[in-house]
């Protein structure tokens, strides 16, 4: 498995797995926790996760399927902006290592920029880090200037990763964002991979999926995997999906293969404001 080195140092997996809408349909719960398990097993132990996501049931998810098994896997998670505060952003994640049932969460991301000042939540993250509540932090969905902004702030220079919206259809981030984070050492950590999906609809990532014998899942994970310092977080509630995603980390593109996916998905020529999900 390919790694990435975090602006902190500590290496991580280049492949993990996200859990936005899991742990909110009780049929789908037993499923749920097999693929996050089958996932470890894998190798994929980076394990996005978010207080939002099911407002907590998700990390109450992560956390029945790690136990036991807490050393193995790279916890991430993330607070709310409403509750990025000095003193809120502390009681946030104490709740979310409750729900998680460990002692550290090992990244701790704000989810979005909201009104509370950087500074707040950076002074927040580092005490959060001094009591040892969490590993590192960072931030998610921060575009360029705020990036900038960050490194502004003393504490905001430890932004172990930045969490973006980045997959092939959503290449703007390549005109400064991504040049940014690679600059200053800060990894990108791509959400939503197959645009929730829809991007295995298109008909020319079939097209060249079809002609290596890989599914359109494995090539757009896999040319997510071909850039520098990009760490991948697909979501995948079915064991058989997990399995899939993982053989995406053996896929090599070739030059003829990268070329095809730039004809078809080009960069922008021009930049735009951060797209989020
Ligand atoms: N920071 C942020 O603001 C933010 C925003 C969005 C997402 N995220 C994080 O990023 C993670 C991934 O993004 P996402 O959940 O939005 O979208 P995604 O990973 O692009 O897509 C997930 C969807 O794709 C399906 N899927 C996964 N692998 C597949 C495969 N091999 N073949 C066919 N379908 C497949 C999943 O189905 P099954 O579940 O049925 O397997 C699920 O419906 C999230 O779960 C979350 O942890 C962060």
């Amino acid at each position: 498995m390919k790694t990435v080195t975090l602006h902190n140092r500590r290496s991580v997996p280049a492949l993990g797995i996200g859990t936005w809408k899991m742990g909110e349909d009780g049929r789908r719960r037993s499923g749920e926790v097999a693929a996050l398990r089958r996932a470890i097993d894998l190798g994929m132990t980076l394990i996005d996760t978010a207080e939002m996501y099911g407002e907590g049931a998700a990390e109450e998810l992560v956390g029945e399927a790690i136990r036991g098994r807490r050393e193995e896997v790279f916890l991430v998670s993330k607070v709310y902006p409403h509750n990025a505060g000095r003193h809120s952003a502390i009681e946030a994640c104490e709740r979310s290592l409750r729900r998680l049932g460990v002692g550290q969460i090992d990244l701790y991301l704000l989810h979005w920029r909201g009104s509370i000042p950087l500074e707040e939540t950076f002074e927040a993250f580092s005490r959060l880090v001094a009591d040892g509540k969490i590993g590192a932090y960072g931030v998610s969905n921060l575009d360029t200037s705020d990036m900038e902004e960050a490194w502004g702030i003393a504490a905001g220079r430890g932004t172990a990763v930045n969490q973006i919206l980045y997959n092939l259809g959503r290449r703007a981030v390549e005109l400064d964002l991504l040049p940014w984070c690679r600059a200053h050492q800060v990894p990108v950590m791509a959400y939503s991979p197959v645009e929730q999906g829809r991007l295995l609809r298109n008909r020319k990532l079939k097209e060249i999926a079809q002609g290596r014998g890989a599914t359109p899942a494995q090539i757009a994970i896999a040319w997510l995997l071909a850039q520098q310092d990009v760490i991948a977080i697909p979501k995948a509630g079915d064991v058989k999906h997990v399995e899939e995603n993982r053989h995406a980390g053996e896929i090599a593109l070739s030059d003829a293969e990268m070329a095809a996916l730039d004809e078809a998905f080009p960069r922008p020529r021009e930049r735009r404001p951060l797209e989020m999900l």
